[in-house]
């Protein structure tokens, strides 16, 4: 990032699903001193959501014990977010994508990581799936 960040935000959350919109609703609230658009604030929110639930869910295998850490940077027109957990990865290649013929409409899940990229410009995993980076343009 070529400019200095006006808001960043570097948290250890434990485990604990309850905890999630509790947090969201905090940190967007900080956020929406800095970005007026409200409606793309609220697809970062909903990004963010899917990440932290996959990551304590899918990646932590809801163990207390275990944390996701959580980055947010908000600078030069840009939001960042950066989501990691401490389980065991995953290839994102291997997950089906929801918008596919044949994949059945009427189950539940398997839509987080789609929406993910429809929410944010970038959405890139890292270290086998144990992170998730994501990157959205907010003018
Ligand atoms: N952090 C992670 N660690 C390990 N596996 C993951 C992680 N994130 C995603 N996955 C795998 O990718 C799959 C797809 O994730 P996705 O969020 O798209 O759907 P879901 O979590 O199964 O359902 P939902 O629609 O409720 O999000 C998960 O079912 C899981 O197998
Ligand atoms: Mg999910």
């Amino acid at each position: 990032m070529s400019q200095e960040n006006i808001f960043t935000l570097y948290e250890k959350l434990p485990t604990n699903l309850k905890q999630i919109n509790p947090f969201l609703d905090r940190v967007f609230d900080q956020l929406a001193a800095h970005i007026k658009d409200a409606e793309q604030l609220f697809k970062v929110k909903l990004a963010l959501e899917e990440a932290l639930t996959n990551a304590m869910r899918h990646g932590n295998g809801l163990k207390a014990s275990r944390k996701v850490t959580v980055r947010i940077a908000w600078g030069d027109g840009q939001i960042h977010l950066d989501v990691s957990d401490e389980g065991k990865g995953f290839n994102p290649r291997t997950v089906p994508d929801p918008t596919q013929i044949g994949y059945a409409e009427n189950i539940p899940g398997g839509r987080g990581i789609f929406l993910m990229q429809k929410m944010m410009d970038r959405v890139e995993f890292y270290d086998g799936g144990r992170g998730i980076r994501m990157v959205k343009k907010i003018l």
